[in-house]
């Protein structure tokens, strides 16, 4: 499935950039292959709007805040948050309103600016956590990775690949039959529960104050459609580390990792700096296999593109579900002409 030419899936809320990014000025975005500009207002709305100016096409990004809008660096040609041109500084007697650029919604939620590209078709997802006391949050990672969103996703809830991928951090390599899982489909997306034992590596025991060398991850994890995904982990001591990784679709080959953390342990217990170094390892060795894998997954899996086995169903249910959402908005699944990708065109 090729993301960005899949028209329904610009009506779904993806976080873009962390708010902070905005604080010295706007920034650009490209969010599915649409060229965006962020900018915050004066009460620290974000606002998202086309990054080329109606005049002569000059990217707003480089511009400036004035007030509650941006003003273009090339004439100073000045929009507003609906993508209204409100001033045109060579002619301040006529009336600027013809001149527009295309606005999309935007919204300010867990540390990060949001942006749905159409008429969104579900809320951005609730994290309770957020508000709950005894949770304190853990900003991680915000970069780009040359995978696609489903890629990321599939292997979130892939039980199969910790005893190879993870062999050095948490996984049992001498271990590889995965764990049971169950998963409860819901409107956009799904609940997953498993419990899988895992290694605890020296800095593991450290953070979580384990001494043994194994234990178990309970994970009551959600899918959120099609590119988010919340891995609730809970460790038999009680221990709550919860992990929200989005794969924002930048184009159909790049997503930007936006990954935060929820933990139900103090900064004493356990240093966030500590905490990021594991999960670094862990992404890190996630994203060297993601990279090597063809962006263009198939979501008809009967096909024989690829082979599957049992461990793979989270996977093949997100690909049932996405087909049928593409179904029931009237589109087909658009794929790279059906071929393989070379290899030499992975080679970043
Ligand atoms: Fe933006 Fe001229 S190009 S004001
Ligand atoms: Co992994």
């Amino acid at each position: 499935m090729l993301a960005t030419q899949q028209p329904v899936l610009r009506r779904f809320w993806y976080p873009v950039m962390p708010l902070e990014q905005l604080d010295d000025g706007p920034k650009p975005f490209r969010l599915m292959n649409e060229e965006l500009v962020l900018w915050l207002d004066s009460e620290g709305k974000p606002h998202a709007a086309e990054d080329r100016c109606a005049h002569r096409t000059a990217r707003l990004s480089l511009g400036w805040v004035e007030g509650d809008n941006i003003v273009c660096p090339y004439h100073g040609w000045t929009y507003d948050g609906g993508g209204g041109c409100v001033r045109i500084p060579q002619t301040p007697d006529r009336p600027a309103g013809r001149a527009k650029v295309r606005a999309f919604n935007a919204e300010a939620r867990y540390g990060y600016v949001w942006v749905c590209l159409g008429d969104p078709l579900t809320d951005i997802p609730h994290m309770p956590e957020a508000d709950e006391p005894g949770y304190r949050v853990i900003h991680q990672f915000y970069e780009v990775w040359r995978t696609a969103g489903l890629r990321l996703m599939e292997n979130s809830f892939d039980n199969a690949h910790f005893s190879f991928v993870h062999r050095e951090s948490f996984g049992q390599f001498d271990k590889p039959i995965p764990a049971k899982l169950n998963i409860v489909e819901e409107d956009f997306g799904f609940r997953f529960e498993t419990v899988a034992p895992v290694n605890n590596p020296p800095l593991q025991k450290k953070l979580l104050k384990m001494d043994s060398d194994t234990t178990e991850r309970h994970m009551t994890s959600n899918w959120f459609m099609p590119f988010g995904r919340k891995l609730n982990i809970r460790y038999p001591n009680g221990l709550v580390h919860a992990i929200i990784t989005y794969a924002t679709p930048i184009d159909d080959e790049h997503s930007m990792i936006c990954q935060w953390a929820y933990r139900s342990d103090s900064e004493e217990d356990a240093p966030a700096e500590q905490i990021i170094a594991f999960d670094r390892q862990v992404t890190e060795e996630d994203k060297r296999v993601l990279e090597s894998t063809d962006y263009d997954a198939p979501l008809d899996t009967a096909s024989g593109e690829e082979r599957h086995m049992p461990s793979d169903q989270p996977g093949m249910v997100m690909r049932k579900m996405l087909l049928a959402l593409l179904a029931r908005f009237g589109e087909e699944e658009a794929r790279v002409s059906g071929a393989r990708i070379p290899m030499k065109e992975k080679a970043s």
